[in-house]
C-alpha cells in the first residue's frame, strides 16, 4: 500500500514526531528521497535500499526532555543500476539538504522487494528457461514460482562485482496451489539484478515433478474437526498498558517501539520503575541478522543459505497482522513505515502487535499447617511481529513479565524448502516429507544485538558456571558445588558458547550500583535450546556468517556496529560484522557493553512439517539477578475470581 506523495513539496516535521527515536514518518521518507534525488540529480534507474532514521547520539536520547527541539536526519542507501554502484547518503530533514554522499565500492545492497517480482518476470519470459520447462512437460511459465536467492560469494571470477541471484523454481498446478510441493529440480536461472537479464540457465538434468499436491489452505482441506468450543479472551475494562505514539508503559515497564526495514521490530529504552525512577535495562534490542545454512552438497543446492535480514530485509517483509488470527485479545497495533525501492513511503498496517496475556501462575504457596494458600496470576506484555521470507515465516515475540524478566521467543513456521528426488531414492541430506519430495536438513541462526544498560550505561559481563568442588578438605562428603563468576574482560575473552551441563549463563552487572544486600545489580542472559553450525570452518557460509560460531559476543558500544554480519552481507566474501568488530580485542569491562546473542535452531525436517510446519520455538531470557532487593512481585494483587479470591 503505497502512500501518494503527489504534489507534496513542503517539508515540515510532523507533530507526530515527539521523540528523537520516533521512526521516520511517511512525509519524512518522501522528503528524504526527494531531497537526495534532486540535489544529487539521480536518474530513474536508482533503487532505494534503505531510508531510515539516522538514530541520534545516545546522549541526545538519554538527555531528551519532552518539548526539546528534535533534529531529524535520514540515512539512505541507494543502488544505481546504471553505474552498478552503491551510495550512502545522510539527509538533514531540518535543513532540507544532503549532508553527506559517499560511494561504497565493492558491495551489494539487499535484494529488494521490487527486484523479486521483476526477476520472476524476467525468468518466466526467457526462451531458454521456457525450453527447459517444455522438456519437463510444463507449458505455462506463469505457473512457475521463481524465488531469487542471493548468489552469495563462492569465489567465481565471472561473478565478481555482479549483482546476482540464483532463481529456484517451483511449479503450481493452479493459481493458489502450494508450488513448494513441486520443485523444478535441476534447473536454476542465474539473473543479474542490475540489468534484470538472465545470465544463464543451469540445467543439471531432468528429475520428475513429485506426484502429490501439498495444499494446506482452507479451500483444500475439505472437512474440519468439529469439537472446538469458543474460547474468548475479554478485557472488559480494556488493556492495562498505555500508549503515547511509540512510547509504551505497562505496569512498571517503560519502552519505545521502533522498526527498520532490515531488522524489523526494534525495542528502545527499556526500563522498570523502582526507587522512584525508571531504572534502565536495555537501550536498544533487535534482531541483528540471521542465516539459514542448508546441508545438501549437490551442485544445484550447495549454495543454498539465506541471510533473511541482511540479504532480504526481514522488516520490509513483515506481515500485516489480523485480529483474532495472529493476535488474540485487546490488541494495540503499530503500523510500520518502510521505503519502497523507488523511495516512496510504504505502510505495513498492523505490523507490530501488542497485547497482554495471562501466563499461568506467577507464584504460589500452601501452608499445610494453617491451610492458608496464596497464589498470584502472572501476566505478560507481548510485542510481536511476523515476517514472510519466501517459503518461511518468522515470528519475533518479545515478552515482558511482571517480575522483570524479558524473553525473546522466535516462532518458526511456514513451508520447508524442498527439492525433488527420483522415485525410490532416500535422501541422505534431508527427509522425505512426501513421495519424491525432499526437505533438506538445515539450521536457523538468529543473532540479537542487546545494547544493555543495567541501571546505567557502565556495565561489566561475567560468565557464571556451576562447578563441583573437588573432594578434599573443603568437600569431605563430596556434595559441594557452587556458582563461579568469571569476568569477561575483553572482546576475545567474551566470545563464548553455551554449556548446559555447567548451567552456564552470562551476567551483565552495573559497575556502580549495588542492591540493599551490597551486591551489584545485574541481569543474566539465559540461553535456551541452542546449537552450533555443522558447516566446515572453510565453508563460504561460515566466513560470511562468522557470528554463528559463537553464542555470545560482547563489544563496547559503537553506533556504527549494529549488525552481526556488517552493513552489506549480500554477496560479501566474509569476515565482516562481529569477527571484524572484535579483532582489536577491545576492553569490555566497566563500559557501555553490547551483548550479541546467537540462537541456533536445528531443523531435521519431519513428515509432520509438511505441507506447512507447525510452529517451532527457540529464544532466550534476560532475567534480573539482584536487580531488585527481593521478590519484586509481592505487590501483584490476588485475582478475584468466580469462586472468591485467590488467597485464603
Ligand atoms: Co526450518
Amino acid at each position: 500500500m503505497a502512500i501518494s506523495t503527489e504534489g507534496r513539496s513542503d517539508i515540515t516535521i510532523l507533530p507526530s514526531v515527539s521523540h528523537p527515536l520516533d521512526p521516520l514518518s511517511a512525509e519524512e521518507i518522501s522528503a528524504a528521497s526527494s531531497i537526495v534525488k534532486t540535489q544529487r540529480q539521480l536518474g530513474p534507474r536508482v533503487r532505494f535500499e534503505t531510508i531510515v532514521l539516522l538514530e541520534p547520539p545516545k546522549d541526545t536520547v538519554l538527555n531528551f526532555h519532552p518539548g526539546d527541539s528534535i533534529r531529524r536526519n535520514a540515512f539512505i542507501v541507494i543502488l544505481d543500476n546504471d553505474v552498478q554502484s552503491t551510495y550512502e547518503a545522510v539527509v538533514s530533514l531540518d535543513e532540507e539538504r544532503v549532508l553527506s554522499w559517499q560511494h561504497i565500492p565493492g558491495v551489494q545492497p539487499r535484494v529488494m522487494f521490487d527486484e523479486f517480482a521483476e526477476c520472476e518476470a524476467a525468468v518466466q519470459a526467457h526462451p531458454e528457461f521456457q525450453a527447459a520447462l517444455r522438456k519437463r512437460g510444463i507449458n505455462d511459465p506463469r505457473l512457475v514460482m521463481v524465488d531469487p536467492w542471493s548468489a552469495g560469494d563462492y569465489g567465481f571470477d565471472e561473478e565478481k562485482g555482479r549483482r546476482l541471484v540464483l532463481a529456484r523454481c517451483f511449479v503450481r498446478s493452479s493459481a493458489t496451489d502450494n508450488g513448494y510441493a513441486r520443485p523444478l529440480e535441476g534447473v536454476t536461472a542465474v539473473v543479474d539484478l542490475n540489468t534484470m537479464e538472465v545470465v544463464r540457465i543451469d540445467d543439471y538434468g531432468l528429475v520428475p515433478l513429485p506426484p502429490t499436491d501439498g495444499n494446506y489452505a482452507a479451500e483444500f482441506v475439505g472437512e474440519f474437526r468439529n469439537d472446538l468450543k469458543p474460547l474468548e479472551i475479554t478485557q472488559p475494562e480494556g488493556p492495562s498498558f498505555q500508549v503515547d505514539g511509540q512510547y509504551v508503559t505497562w505496569q512498571k515497564w517503560h519502552m519505545r517501539i521502533g522498526f527498520t526495514p532490515r531488522e524489523g521490530l526494534v525495542i528502545y529504552t527499556v526500563g522498570y520503575e523502582g526507587q522512584g525512577r525508571v531504572r534502565p535495562v536495555l537501550y536498544r534490542a533487535a534482531l541483528s541478522d540471521m542465516v539459514v545454512p542448508y546441508g545438501d552438497p549437490s551442485k544445484d543446492h550447495y549454495r543454498k543459505n539465506a541471510f533473511d535480514a541482511g540479504e532480504y530485509g526481514i522488516g520490509s517483509l513483515t506481515n500485516s497482522l489480523s485480529l483474532g488470527c495472529d493476535c488474540l485479545g485487546e490488541i494495540h497495533y503499530f503500523d510500520a513505515l518502510v521505503n519502497s525501492g523507488r523511495g516512496d513511503p510504504f505502510t505495513i498496517p498492523n505490523a507490530v502487535c501488542m497485547h497482554e496475556e495471562d501466563y499461568g501462575i506467577l507464584w504460589k504457596h500452601s501452608d499445610w499447617r494453617t491451610g492458608q494458600t496464596e497464589v498470584r496470576r502472572s501476566r505478560r506484555l507481548v510485542v510481536s511481529s511476523i515476517a514472510t521470507v519466501g517459503n518461511y515465516e518468522y515470528g519475533f515475540f518479545w515478552y515482558f513479565y511482571q517480575d522483570g524478566t524479558i524473553q525473546m521467543e522466535i516462532k518458526l513456521t511456514g513451508i520447508v524448502n524442498t527439492a525433488a528426488v527420483p522415485a525410490g531414492e532416500t535422501p541422505q541430506y534431508g527427509t522425505l516429507v512426501a513421495p519424491q519430495l525432499n526437505a533438506h536438513i538445515h539450521q536457523h541462526f538468529f543473532n540479537f544485538r542487546l545494547d544493555m544498560s543495567v541501571d546505567g550505561e557502565s556495565n561489566s559481563v561475567y560468565e557464571v558456571n556451576t562447578v563441583a568442588e573437588p573432594p578434599g578438605q573443603d568437600n569431605p562428603h563430596g556434595n559441594a558445588f557452587y556458582a563461579k563468576a568469571t569476568p569477561l574482560k575483553s572482546e576475545l575473552e567474551a566470545q563464548r558458547i553455551i554449556d548446559p551441563m555447567s548451567g552456564r549463563y552470562w551476567l551483565v552487572s552495573s559497575a556502580s550500583t549495588k542492591n540493599a544486600l551490597g551486591q551489584p545489580v545485574a541481569y543474566k542472559l539465559m540461553p535456551g535450546e541452542n546449537i552450533l553450525p555443522f558447516a566446515h570452518p572453510d565453508a563460504s557460509v561460515i566466513k560470511r556468517a562468522g557470528f554463528m560460531t559463537k553464542h555470545l559476543w560482547v563489544t563496547p558500544y559503537d553506533p556504527d556496529e549494529i549488525t552481526a554480519t556488517g552493513k552489506y552481507p549480500n554477496q560479501h566474501p566474509g569476515g565482516a560484522g562481529l569477527p571484524e568488530y572484535t579483532k582489536n580485542d577491545r576492553n569490555v569491562e566497566n563500559t557501555d557493553v553490547v551483548l550479541w546473542y546467537t540462537v541456533g535452531y536445528h531443523h531435521v525436517p519431519r513428515p509432520e512439517d509438511w505441507p506447512i510446519s507447525p510452529v517451532a520455538y527457540c529464544g532466550f531470557h534476560l532475567k534480573p539477578v539482584g536487580f531488585f532487593d527481593t521478590n519484586p512481585v509481592l505487590d501483584v494483587p490476588p485475582s478475584t475470581h468466580h469462586n472468591g479470591a485467590c488467597h485464603s
